[in-house]
């Protein structure tokens, strides 16, 4: 009888090391522990077993099972330690693995230079105001002191939908606009970006779409001094240089007079290169003082308040900023070409 348990013992404490997973040892419990196990079976002889070894056997008996019983349970233990280990690693994220890049869109050159103007008029304290790319005649041209007969009128030069209503050559309509919805009220200091139109036949500097942004300054006192010194300051932070800026003098129906700003040339600085053609001057936009029947017809007493407008072209300025060639590369969307601008 001792000898069995001894066996069984034995037997017991090798199997159960062997196990290498959690049903095994199920099954091991059962074959030594449950009511149809060996150990079981064994006890069933102790009614053989002599009354004065029954209780050393019965005792040998209960530690052999308790020892089975630990062994058991510290296997599990270990098993279940194990099997949880290898769980997590097989979860593990590797947080130093390389990211896979997300390609992002860069900034249209385009988007850079309208925003960039934004960024400095709105620094001199001008509000952006916006308006519609499809316009009445009135805003367009008439209460700009265009009158019926004005060559920009022609069919060649618009894009009419209706003999009254055409896609805006110009973001001027915006100051009528916005004067009119300030119903007289000072001071107007505004910048209008937005698309423009003009049947223009497309080539290196032409486009039939393109863009300009418009400003409005309207108050007591205004002089042509404000607007030198204001458009000057603009050219300087918008090219980052230092510049000589001249006005010329120009003609626009809405501005009386009239001007067109140059600004030394950003490549040569005035000496005379490809870029400027040899004057050493580049033109960069038109302004003038607004013209009192332009304040009159939106609401301003032009005895009180004087103004100045001016309207500049985006396109041109990304040419020059960026030295593109050629204004088509803006609307062709090669990517090839835009992709050079995604850090700007
Ligand atoms: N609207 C003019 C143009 O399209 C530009 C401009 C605006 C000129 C305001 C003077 C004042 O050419």
């Amino acid at each position: 009888m001792r000898e069995r348990l001894e066996a069984l013992r034995k037997e017991a404490e090798v199997a159960i090391q062997a196990a290498d997973d959690l049903e095994q040892l199920r099954d091991l419990r059962v074959q030594y522990l449950g009511k149809k196990g060996e150990l079981t079976a064994v006890l069933r002889g102790m009614k053989d077993v002599s009354a004065e070894d029954r209780p050393v056997i019965g005792g040998l008996a209960n530690e052999i099972r308790s020892q089975i019983e630990n062994l058991l349970a510290e296997k599990e233990t270990a098993e279940r330690e194990a099997a949880l280990e290898k769980r997590l690693a097989a979860e593990a994220i590797d947080v130093t693995l390389a990211a896979r890049p997300q390609p992002l869109g860069g900034m249209h050159p385009i988007t850079a230079v309208v925003e960039q103007i934004e960024d400095i008029f709105t620094g001199m304290g001008f509000v952006v105001a916006e308006g519609p790319e499809v316009e009445t005649d009135r805003y367009n041209f008439e209460a700009l002191n265009l009158p019926q007969d004005h060559p920009a009128r022609d069919m060649q030069d618009s894009f009419y939908i209706t003999p009254e209503i055409l896609l805006r050559t110009h973001t001027s309509p915006v100051q009528v606009r916005t004067m009119e919805e300030k119903e007289g009220q000072v001071p107007v200091k505004i910048i209008c970006p937005g698309k423009v139109y003009r049947r223009d036949d497309d080539d290196a500097t032409h486009s039939h779409q393109f863009y300009q942004v418009e400003g409005l300054v309207v108050d007591r006192g205004i002089a042509m001094s404000e607007l030198h010194g204001i458009l000057a300051a603009f050219a300087e932070k918008m090219f980052g240089m230092a510049l000589e800026t001249r006005l010329r003098p120009s003609y626009f129906p809405f501005t009386e007079p009239s001007v067109e700003m140059d600004i030394s040339c950003i490549k040569c600085s005035g000496k005379g290169c490809r870029m400027c053609k040899q004057t050493g001057w580049i033109e960069i936009l038109g302004a003038g003082m607004v013209h009192p029947r332009v304040l009159e017809g939106a609401g301003y007493d032009s005895e009180r308040y004087t103004g100045f407008a001016f309207g500049m072209g985006p396109d041109r300025i990304a040419l020059l900023k960026y030295g593109i060639d050629d204004i088509r590369h803006l609307y062709t969307n090669d990517l090839k070409f835009l992709r050079q601008f995604q850090s700007v």
